[in-house]
């Protein structure tokens, strides 16, 4: 039925989505380790980003997706320890906008929070997203709030910037880029509209 495929279609651009900023989370936190102790400035920038792009993710998520699953998901508890672990690594992040570079807690914090956002990861994609092919959830409708409420995250925390590929890009690379210039990096501040295939 075109409906139902409609649905399935606008499920995995959700979840591809959200895999894609699972991807460049995990990335940014691989990146961080490669930086020595003395590049303050390159190390606040990562952390910064990565901060930047956890925000808009954990909001998202928050707002429109967890809602959405509420008594759709067989496994309600699954919920409620997501926003819990947002919670922790909502207060982490908090604590690193205060934080220099310098400060010895600093990498201890982004390394912590890396430690969390990874476990967090992990039980969404599988556990949590592996229960949502028999959810009963309006796929396309949640598709078109998330992707609006994205735009709007990405002008208010000033990642709308990157997407555009303003003049800054020309001299000034992510810094994801200038440590492995693979693709990801070039994809970290871009708008992700769902377009990598699969599904890990
Ligand atoms: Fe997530
Ligand atoms: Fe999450």
């Amino acid at each position: 039925m075109a409906v139902s495929k409609n649905a399935s279609a606008a499920r995995k651009e959700i979840l591809d989505m959200l895999i894609e900023d699972h991807k460049s989370a995990k990335k940014l936190f691989r990146d961080f380790e490669k930086l020595s102790q003395e590049d303050a400035e390159e190390r606040e920038s990562l952390v910064s980003l990565a901060c930047t792009e956890l925000k808009l993710h954990t909001q998202l998520e928050e707002e429109l997706f967890y809602p959405a699953l509420r008594g759709a998901l067989k496994e309600q508890d699954l919920l409620e320890e997501a926003e819990v672990e947002h919670a922790s690594a909502k207060q982490l992040i908090e604590q690193l906008d205060s934080l220099d570079a310098d400060d010895p807690k600093f990498t201890a914090t982004f390394k912590v929070l890396g430690e969390y956002v990874k476990h967090h990861i992990k039980e969404e994609e599988s556990e949590m997203f592996e229960q949502l092919q028999r959810a009963k959830v309006d796929w396309p409708l949640l598709l078109e709030q998330m992707t609006a409420r994205r735009m709007e995250l990405e002008m208010e925390l000033g990642l709308a910037e990157d997407a555009a590929g303003d003049d800054e890009s020309a001299d000034a690379q992510p810094v994801g880029a200038a440590l492995e210039g693979d693709d990801d990096a070039d994809d970290a501040g871009k708008s992700r509209g769902g377009r990598r295939q699969t599904i890990e």
